[in-house]
């Protein structure tokens, strides 16, 4: 029997990582937060000096760029030519170079083989936009995790908040829908409900519930 692998899909700010990181920890699988990847990749871009249209430039800096990851005490860590980069790719800057340069195929390619590559040797519980539609189209488990545009916006200003970074609701919630639609809009892979994949909208839901939920469903799948 292969390993085990769930695909947890959905826009910006639905609490995929959260919800992903406690269902994980819970199965005992490891967490593999594909956005992190794409952030660092976008990162190498930015100090690379490269502008947000410039895509011959970012294909051709895929190729100095190594994004591995690893894991320590439980946490994923993604390093960027060996650097652990986690604490460098959750700023607005590199939110938005990351959802410009995560159109461009030669980058997706890259980050889909690694990510592929994590699949065949673990369980994992697997996040991101395209992960049930496009890179593990055989996943045990496939979820579209969601929640209203308000909601989502609410929660980011919230965890934005909450480490002392200022910000505005309103600019978030602009932000949000203009990444989302640009997800969703994008020619290769784009951010989809995978066909066998179930639909499933936390807006009123607590975090404990929606990984209960989760949890059940893995576990159902499981006996399968
Ligand atoms: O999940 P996140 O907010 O960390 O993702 C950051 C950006 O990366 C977002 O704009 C969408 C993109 N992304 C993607 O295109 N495909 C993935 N599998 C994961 C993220």
């Amino acid at each position: 029997m292969g390993f085990f692998s769930i695909a947890l899909d959905g826009p910006a700010g639905a609490g995929k990582s959260t919800v992903a990181k406690l269902l994980a920890k819970k199965l005992g699988y490891i967490y593999v937060d594909t956005g992190a990847m794409y952030r660092a990749m976008a990162l190498h871009f930015i100090r690379n000096g490269i502008g947000e249209n410039e895509f011959d430039a970012m294909e051709a800096a895929c190729d100095t760029a190594d994004v591995t990851i690893t894991h320590k005490d439980g946490e994923q860590v993604v390093l960027l030519n060996g650097e652990n980069v986690n604490g460098l790719i959750r700023t607005e800057e590199v939110s938005h170079m990351t959802s410009v340069s995560s159109v461009n195929k030669k980058v997706r390619l890259k980050m889909v083989e690694l990510q592929r590559a994590l699949a065949k040797q673990e369980n994992v519980v697997m996040d991101g936009r395209d992960i049930g539609s496009y890179v593990l189209p055989d996943a045990n488990v496939k979820v579209f995790l969601t929640a209203s545009v308000e909601v989502r916006a609410k929660r980011r200003y919230d965890e934005q908040k909450a480490k002392g970074i200022d910000c505005s609701l309103s600019e978030i919630e602009e932000n949000i829908r203009e990444r989302d639609y640009r997800d969703s809009h994008r020619e290769f892979a784009p951010l989809v409900q995978a066909e066998d994949a179930v639909f499933f909208d936390n807006s009123g839901m607590t975090i404990e519930e929606n990984v209960d939920k989760l949890y059940e469903m893995c576990m159902e799948a499981q006996k399968r």
